[in-house]
């Protein structure tokens, strides 16, 4: 019950336990293609370009930004938890001249304090997270596409944290490229990156292709400035994914297998019913804690459905308590990075742990927890607020 990875859906599981099979056998292209439809609609995109990067979400983040940033580009990133940081840091060493605007932790921007900071550093490429894992904040994105468009910027955003328990819409709100990975409201492992790239963005990345030799045919693309990475090159990961089938990377078979029962498993609820059943139980378990009467952290307006931050009550200690839980009930929390660290633990409710038992057994063993520690707490406080809150509906 952290921020993720959490406990994978038993379907995906089974799922990746099939028999491989080659990546040019049919059965497995015609597996690539249906992922790539599936993730469609996970993304809420017609973009053709829907794909999954074999890696961690990160290996996504990086696809997406060294196949856009040329060095030189200006970059602008709004930073507002840890994972800005790490947009900031890839887009540094992709060669970018990077601007970056910070809001304290436990806060996100206006859209009007992003055009303001567009407007002034003219950035190519807006990189942005959408759901910050480290605050548990989400950043509204739905004017963001627009005020990019209004100034000639490219929008990326990583939605690692959010995709399928929070609304993202791809094509309505006018993102170019996000990424995401499986290992959080997707209930499966980390190891694949899905990725959805606009036409325009396929413009850029494609304008800088170049087929390696060995595999390249005369006439093939060969460019000045190509793309710094070969692994994630996403002009030729294209190729790979499309009708040329052009020789990359060996896919990473199993993990392709996990990232279409994610999908499968997305589509067949419906995303709206995904976030829904997201936000009831991010909601109840919310209810629990105000219940066992702990402060929330942040700027709950904003607040990811799947993950909450709560200040870690004084008097107790943080990692012992969380020592503690994963020891007498096997329940896992998160703990915090920097600013955070040691004052507030993360707890989520996400993907196949989105569910009403996951949130009564955390918050009773929480409380058992918060007793021995010595923290007065009112004697079933947490459960019952959330069966109350369950009660209503
Ligand atoms: C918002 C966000 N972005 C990126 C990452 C990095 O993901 P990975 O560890 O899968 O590479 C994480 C991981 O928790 C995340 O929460």
């Amino acid at each position: 019950m952290g921020p993720g990875p959490i406990n994978a859906d038993p379907r995906v599981l089974r799922a990746m336990s099939a028999q491989l099979v080659g990546q040019y056998d049919p059965a497995m292209t015609a597996y690539m293609n249906e992922t790539m439809e599936l993730y469609r609609g996970v993304f809420r995109t017609a973009n053709a370009a829907t794909l999954v990067v074999d890696g961690t979400s990160r290996a996504g983040i990086e696809a997406a930004l060294v196949s856009l940033i040329e060095p030189g580009d200006r970059v602008l990133v709004p930073v507002f938890g840890r994972f800005g940081h790490l947009l900031r840091e890839i887009a540094e060493r992709c060669g970018a001249e990077v601007h970056v605007v910070e809001r304290e932790w436990g806060t996100v921007f206006t859209p009007a304090e992003i055009e303001r900071a567009i407007v002034e550093t003219r950035p190519k490429l807006v990189a942005i997270v959408h759901g910050d894992t480290s605050t548990t904040l989400a950043q509204p994105l739905d004017e963001l596409g627009a005020l990019c468009d209004k100034h000639g910027a490219l929008l990326y955003t990583d939605a690692t944290a959010s995709l399928g328990g929070n609304l993202f819409e791809v094509d309505a709100w006018g993102i170019d490229v996000a990424t995401a990975g499986l290992q959080k409201c997707l209930a499966g492992p980390s190891g694949s990156a899905p990725i959805t790239l606009s036409e325009r963005a396929v413009g850029v990345v494609n304008a800088r292709k170049s087929i390696e030799a060995g595999i390249r045919s005369v006439g093939d693309a060969v460019s000045a400035s190509p793309i710094r990475s070969n692994y994630f090159d996403l002009a030729m990961i294209l190729d790979y994914w499309g009708p040329k089938r052009l020789n990359h990377h060996t896919e990473a078979t199993t993990m392709l297998y996990g990232a279409r029962e994610c999908a499968r498993l997305l589509v067949e609820e419906g995303m709206p019913e995904a976030v829904e059943r997201h936000r009831l139980h991010g909601s109840a378990m919310v209810a629990g804690l105000v219940g066992l009467g702990l402060e929330l952290f942040g700027d709950q307006g904003v607040r990811m459905n799947n993950v909450v931050g709560v200040e870690i009550p004084a008097g107790i200690d943080g990692d012992a308590a969380r020592a503690a839980l994963l020891a007498d009930y096997g329940i896992e929390i998160g703990t915090s990075f920097g600013p955070l660290h040691g004052r507030v633990w993360r707890i989520g409710t996400m993907g196949y742990n989105a569910r009403r038992d996951t949130v009564l057994t955390t918050l009773a063993a929480l409380e058992q927890v918060l007793r021995r520690g010595g923290v007065p707490v009112t004697a079933g406080g947490g459960v019952g607020a959330a069966i109350d809150f369950y009660g209503e509906r």
